[in-house]
């Protein structure tokens, strides 16, 4: 082997660990850039929601319940008698399970650990320690408009 097969092996083990070691840095920067960005994901601002439009009260039949979104929080929209509608947070008092209105009792019933709320809100059986969160509820135009009392 004379001086330049051996410059032209070196230039090409060169080129080849060059082409290795950029290889395995794009490959460890593929795998490690997805998992720091899911540690550590970017923040984006939570919608602030006042009111939401629940529907019209054509389409809500007396003594039954409707479990909506308010932003991120659910929210339990009842009518007891015909246009009297309430409505509350969903979300148990107790451990945070979502609650449902019982058309037989004429309650809202937390299924997790069988706590009770009257259509008042106010828990009346079972381990819920304080009432629902009530929410104003306008008819507008026939239409139900879910209010924001803190707003
Ligand atoms: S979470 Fe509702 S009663 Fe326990």
């Amino acid at each position: 082997m004379n001086g330049d097969q051996k410059a032209q092996r070196s230039g090409r083990r060169k080129f080849l660990n060059i082409l290795i070691g950029g290889g395995l840095l794009g490959w460890i920067g593929s795998v490690v850039y997805p998992i720091l960005s899911y540690l550590n994901p970017p923040e984006i601002p939570e919608a602030n929601v006042n009111s939401i439009k629940a529907g019209l009260t054509s389409d809500f039949p007396p003594n039954q319940g409707k479990i909506l979104k308010f932003g991120k929080k659910p929210v339990i929209l009842i009518q007891m008698d015909p246009g009297e509608f309430r409505a509350f947070a969903a979300t148990c008092t107790h451990l945070d399970c979502i609650v449902q209105y019982r058309q037989d009792t004429k309650q809202i019933w937390c299924a997790c650990h069988n706590g009770i709320y009257d259509t008042n809100g106010r828990n009346v059986s079972g381990p819920p320690p304080r009432p629902l969160g009530e929410y104003k509820v306008n008819i507008i135009n026939n239409e139900i408009i879910i209010i924001n009392p803190e707003s």
